[in-house]
């Protein structure tokens, strides 16, 4: 949630950190500051407002060619003035700026004060700044002052460090808190979010973990932080980053999940570009380096992801099971991580995060990895921790998510699982014919969904309607259950309105007993072979004075259910895709109902990055004393023991876990 920019270069930085702070305001914060270097002095400027109070505040009299910003969001220490960042030493000759968690922060600081050294804020980061300065002192250069105070850090950091005797370099350093270097014409850009420069440059070097950086105006060179010559350095060619400045901003809209929801057509001509291949009636995923007899070796496709990643891993694990005739399932990453796993040579693991940065899904992928599973990844942020840890994969294009709910991301899941699905099936049994009815179906969508999306108003009186109900159930069978797991957990989210997800045939085992007049369902209904059973849950529901809102591409009569909301009929394997965008439509639409803060549930976070253990929050690294090792350790790159399953579970019991909320993700 904090948020890192740094400038150097031929411009004045101070307008080009406080546009990055401003476009890194979405991820929420609760103070802002910015430090730059000005006739050999630093000048530090903070607020425990908005970036617009910081802009009012900032001396802009004069040109400073570097400098650094953060917005914040407590975790060390209230939010406050004096807690926000940049914080610099004693002397005012270095400044930092930090996001992450550094665990022995307590002890730091002792040693500090025993030192003598006078601390003022509340704040790990800090001991930092102290400690960096007391290097600079008598190392050779600010990079190796960074690195020798590093040493003593535990914990997690993507920090940049400003000195005023080097005013000419920033140096920066990433564990387990994303870094960016932009690189621009005798400019160079660094931040923790690509949001941040964007508008400046699209060419961007993201930093591995256990990595720093110096960098000049002209040129910057990476190291690793170990200088034991373990690890190589990672690369500097720069990647194109595909966000566009717009992508940040609103525009007409009033927030992100709408905005999200309507940019579904096109993010999903993105995830199908250059996919569909007509000829052969398949896909081509140029991320899956597989040939078709490997393809053909699969025996089983397993989807792990968390939350909505998990949900449209259940509409993958449909869609392989339909189109390749393979065993095919998901299960929450959250859950295999921890219960040791049988993983066989010749399943496919596909991870699937939209951020590419949730915890459980990269610890699952670690675990994986280490017991020789095959893993790809499904991520859409390009860069992030799972699609390096994966090494191989499909991007899913659908551009920043910026709302919490997750909207467009999970329809370009669905997407790329189709055509997944369609690769597999192509080297199988699925006939030319099929394949093209696939190919067209996954054309034909974008312009389905526009259909659904122009409907808006009349899924907006439905929700106006049924807005006051405490609880809904979803209901859904086959294709249909997890297009009503994932409407569920949507209501939930951004409207706190308790909602349930049941499978059809599953009502009259239990779930019956609760239907009322005061107890809607939502029935999610596909034009597929199972019509008959659907209309039956309908008609089982409203004879026991249940409210039905029924969500079909059926052409269901209206008189059928209380309300019915259309949608166009698709190829009945990819319905899910498009039954999927009513369900968004009422969860966000209830939620305006009733006034919530859309885009920043309460308790959330858009990725989660941390856990909670019996109150102590935790990532990787070190916990409770104890040297866990980083995550690109587990993967094998020839520098360090993989921790055994059990090392990890001392730290991480299930059952003390407490998946985190908004204030802890992310932390900075
Ligand atoms: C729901 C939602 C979450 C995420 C989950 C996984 O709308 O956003 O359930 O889907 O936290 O996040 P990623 O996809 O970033 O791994």
């Amino acid at each position: 949630m904090c948020g890192i920019v740094g400038y150097i270069g031929r411009r004045d930085a101070v307008p080009v950190l406080l546009e990055g702070l401003r476009s890194l305001e979405y991820r929420g914060y609760d103070s802002a500051g910015l430090a730059v270097i000005r006739r050999n002095r630093l000048q530090v400027t903070k607020t425990a407002g908005r970036v617009s109070d910081l802009r009012d505040r900032v001396d802009g009299r004069s040109r400073a060619p570097v400098g650094i910003g953060h917005t914040r969001w407590a975790t060390h220490g209230e939010p406050n003035e004096v807690n926000a960042h940049p914080h610099t030493d004693a002397e005012g000759r270095i400044a930092v700026v930090h996001n992450g968690i550094i665990e022995n922060a307590e002890q730091l600081r002792d040693a500090l004060t025993d030192r003598g050294v006078k601390l003022v804020s509340d704040t790990d980061t800090e001991a930092l700044a102290h400690m960096i300065a007391a290097e600079a002192e008598r190392a050779a250069s600010l990079e190796e002052a960074v690195r020798r105070a590093l040493r003593h850090v535990e914990g997690t950091y993507g920090l940049v460090v400003l000195d005023v005797r080097h005013p000419g370099e920033l140096v920066v350093a990433r564990n387990g808190s994303p870094i960016v270097v932009g690189v621009g014409e005798a400019e160079m850009f660094v931040a923790s979010d690509v949001a941040a420069l964007v508008r400046y440059t699209k060419q961007v070097v993201y930093l591995e973990d256990a990595e720093m950086a110096t960098v000049r105006a002209t040129d910057f060179r990476t190291l690793p932080i170990d200088e034991s010559g373990r690890r190589a350095a990672g690369s500097t060619v720069p990647t194109t980053v595909e966000a566009e400045a717009g992508d940040y901003e609103l525009g007409p809209y009033q927030d992100f999940m709408r905005k999200e929801i309507h940019e579904q057509p096109e993010a999903l001509r993105r995830a199908l570009r250059g996919r569909l291949d007509d000829r052969f009636a398949t896909a081509r995923l140029g991320g899956i380096d597989l040939d078709a007899r490997q393809l053909r070796s699969i025996r089983q496709v397993k989807f792990l992801g968390c939350g909505s990643a998990y949900y449209a891993g259940q509409m993958g694990a449909l869609l392989v099971e339909e189109l390749a005739r393979i065993p095919s399932d998901a299960e929450p990453a959250s859950e295999f991580r921890y219960r040791n796993p049988v993983v066989d040579p010749d399943t496919l693991y596909v991870a699937v995060s939209q951020s590419g940065e949730t915890l459980d899904t990269l610890m699952a992928v670690q675990e994986l990895k280490r017991k020789g599973g095959q893993v790809i990844g499904a991520v859409n942020v390009v860069g992030s921790a799972i699609g390096r840890e994966c090494g191989s994969g499909v991007f899913l294009h659908a551009g920043p998510e910026i709302a919490v709910a997750s909207t467009k991301a999970l329809t370009n899941m669905a997407a790329t699982f189709a055509m997944l699905a369609l690769l597999l099936g192509r080297v199988r049994d699925l006939s030319a014919a099929a394949g093209q009815r696939i190919v067209a179906g996954l054309r034909a969508l974008p312009g389905q969904m526009e259909e659904v999306l122009a409907a808006e108003p009349k899924i907006a009186e439905v929700a106006r309607r049924f807005a006051a109900a405490e609880h809904m159930f979803f209901i859904g069978r086959v294709r249909g259950w997890p297009v009503a797991r994932e409407g569920a957990q949507k209501l939930k989210e951004v409207s706190y309105v308790h909602a349930e997800a049941y499978q059809a045939a599953e009502l009259k085992h239990g779930p019956l007993a609760l239907i009322n007049s005061s107890m809607p369902s939502v029935v999610v209904v596909p034009a597929d072979e199972l019509l008959g059973k659907h209309v039956s849950t309908i008609e089982q529901i409203r004879a026991r004075g249940g409210p039905v809102i029924a969500v079909t591409s059926a052409g269901l009569p209206p008189s059928l259910a209380d309300a019915v909301i259309g949608v166009p009929r698709g190829e009945p394997e990819l319905e899910p895709l498009l039954l999927n965008i009513p369900l968004q439509l009422l969860a966000y639409h209830v939620a305006a109902t009733l006034g919530r803060d859309i885009d920043k549930p309460r308790n959330l976070a858009k990725s989660v990055t941390v856990e909670l253990v019996q109150g102590q929050q935790v990532r990787f690294g070190r916990a409770a004393g104890k040297r866990l090792l980083a995550p690109h350790d587990f993967a094998g790159r020839g520098a360090a023991r993989a921790p055994a399953l059990g090392e990890l579970a001392d730290h991480l019991q299930p059952a003390s876990v407490l998946v985190l909320a908004a204030c802890l993700a992310e932390p900075g």
